[in-house]
């Protein structure tokens, strides 16, 4: 798999700054210990899903799960479907380390790094059932309107790494990140809207509610909720 010059110039940029936070004790022995049973290294190499799941079920990719409350729950209700996590914030996949392990899931393997560089060299082309980013981190300021990690370059490199028919979920809490989703959706021919909400809250599209879903909502913010099919060629 090669990066597209796309592809390296979106990743000069990053979509995150990682967040003080310090881990726990539980946390950093979970991240010691239970890494190896979860946790998945980096490597530029793309992954075989078989070996790393042991079973040929549908791939489910999470950007960003944040401290993975929401991971976890799919994985949970979807025993038959493999969940993949991306996450770079440490406490955040300690955390959801320690809860796949109190649910003892086995449908669930987690990265930590950042997804472009996941996505760019370990995840093979046409091998994700549906991708969930929630509640992406919102970039207000103008001046950091580029880090926003729905851009045409991103949708790009998520078309080429989903299946055909394979979904694309999205939700976040910020009106003009939801502007400019639609904004970036519209001006792609790679993904159809199926459905869109906007909601207070009480009408998540196919998910749980989530940590900073709950936080946007306390300080009065409305949600927004998409899902989008991968156009295939001959649609
Ligand atoms: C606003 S938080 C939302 C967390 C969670 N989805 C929720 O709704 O509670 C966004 C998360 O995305 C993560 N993130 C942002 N860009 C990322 C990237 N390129 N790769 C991996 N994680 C990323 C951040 O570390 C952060 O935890």
């Amino acid at each position: 798999m090669t990066a597209t010059t796309d592809d390296r110039r979106h990743r000069t940029v990053r979509s995150f700054v990682r967040r003080a936070g310090r881990l726990t004790p539980s946390q950093e022995r979970a991240l010691d210990e239970l890494w190896p049973s979860y946790g998945v290294d980096f490597s530029p190499e793309p992954l075989d899903f078989y070996k790393l799941f042991g079973r040929t079920q549908p791939v489910v990719l999470e950007i960003g799960f944040g401290n993975g409350d929401s991971l976890v729950q799919q994985a949970l209700e979807n025993p038959s479907m493999n969940f993949l996590g991306i996450e770079v914030h440490e406490p955040g996949v300690g955390h959801c380390l320690l809860k796949a392990d109190a649910s003892g899931l086995t449908n669930i393997k987690l990265i930590k790094r950042d997804a472009i560089e996941v996505l760019t060299h370990q995840v093979p082309t046409a091998s994700l059932q549906r991708i969930n980013i929630y509640f992406p981190d919102p970039w207000p300021k103008k001046r950091h309107h580029k880090r926003r990690l729905i851009q045409q370059p991103f949708l790009n490199l998520i078309n080429d790494r989903l299946k055909a028919g394979g979904t694309l979920h999205i939700a976040t809490d910020w009106a003009n990140y939801a502007e400019h989703i639609d904004e970036v959706l519209a001006d792609s021919a790679l993904f159809r809207c199926d459905e869109r909400r906007e909601h207070d809250g009480e009408e998540p599209l196919d998910r749980p509610e989530t940590k900073f879903e709950r936080r946007g909502l306390r300080k009065g913010h409305r949600i927004w909720d998409w899902r989008f099919t991968k156009i295939a060629n001959n649609d």
